[in-house]
């Protein structure tokens, strides 16, 4: 199968470059920075097209891998030059604007939103892959573009781009902010005295805020300011703060047992 990726340079570009070459499809990819796009064609066996036109010319699968910012823009460079047997999908972290933008521009063609919920660093196998469809006809996109994941063994669920949305407020971007601010706290502290001396859930913590903080701003910001259900969640994770604060100041210890046990019983009920 031919396949373009639009901000093929970039991190997940990159990722899927590597993921559907080594199913044995080709793949051309384009971006704004030629240097950027050369560099990964010297280390990977990628097509460099000369812009997003070219680079959709002839393809069976267009995915779109620019951030959400830059999407109507491709959109509207990419329209005039589809066919209506190709497929669009885009890759962007949310998924009502950007499904909306995919009807807006591309016009009797193939379109389906999809987020890969793993960034640039993950193994393929047992990672979560959504998929959006709003009709009948992405329904069957959704169809085939499953079987075209099948190789890397994800575990695709759909929803529509609302759900999807409510849910990404709820489980990435109270993650992301939960990073931060404990790397903020750890700053306050003046954590570097103690860094050699960490405790194991020191550690694990430490590893997951570095991977949050060591992320791109501009996407990050965006998961934070532009996601509906991102303000709720936050605002029930900081009262909780504040109420489990509250019961170690006053040493209630009857009721921080309690709710800690009451805790892992919940967590145990629920499967990753
Ligand atoms: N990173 C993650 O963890 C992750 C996970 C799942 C999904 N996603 C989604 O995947 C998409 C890409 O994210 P990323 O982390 O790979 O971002 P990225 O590293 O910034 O890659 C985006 C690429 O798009 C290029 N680009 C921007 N405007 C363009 C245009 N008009 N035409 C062609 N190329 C253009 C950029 O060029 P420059 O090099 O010049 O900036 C960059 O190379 C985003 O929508 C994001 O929400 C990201």
């Amino acid at each position: 199968m031919r396949i373009a990726i639009i901000g093929g340079a970039g991190q997940m570009g990159e990722w899927f470059s590597r993921f559907f070459l080594s199913q044995g499809h080709s793949v051309t990819i384009s971006g704004r920075n030629r240097r950027k796009c050369m560099a990964l064609s010297r280390r990977l066996k990628v097509r460099v097209a000369e812009d997003n036109a070219e680079a959709v010319k002839g393809a069976d699968v267009v995915v779109i891998s620019v951030l959400i910012g830059d999407m109507e823009k491709v959109l509207a460079e990419i329209a005039p030059h589809l066919k209506e047997n190709q497929m669009v999908i885009d890759m962007t972290s949310v998924k009502v604007e950007p499904v909306k933008l995919m009807h807006r521009h591309l016009r009797g063609v193939k379109i389906l939103g999809t987020h890969p919920m793993f960034g640039p660093s993950a193994e393929s196998r047992g990672q979560n892959f959504v998929l959006t469809p709003t009709n009948a006809g992405e329904r069957k996109n959704a169809a085939f573009i499953k079987r075209l994941l099948k190789p890397g063994r994800f575990n695709v669920v759909m929803m529509s781009p609302r759900k999807h949305d409510d849910m990404i407020g709820m489980i990435m971007s109270l993650s992301h902010f939960i990073g931060l601010v404990t790397a903020a706290s750890w700053r306050k502290l003046r954590i570097e005295r103690h860094i050699k001396t960490g405790s194991t859930s020191f550690n694990f913590l430490f590893r997951f805020a570095k991977s949050v903080v060591d992320s791109n701003p501009e996407l990050y910001s965006y998961l934070q300011m532009q996601v509906p259900t991102v303000t709720y969640a936050e605002d029930v994770f900081v009262k909780n703060a504040e109420r489990w604060a509250k019961m170690v100041r006053e040493k209630k210890k009857g009721e921080f047992i309690r709710n800690m046990e009451e805790l892992s019983a919940y967590l145990d009920r629920l499967e990753l």
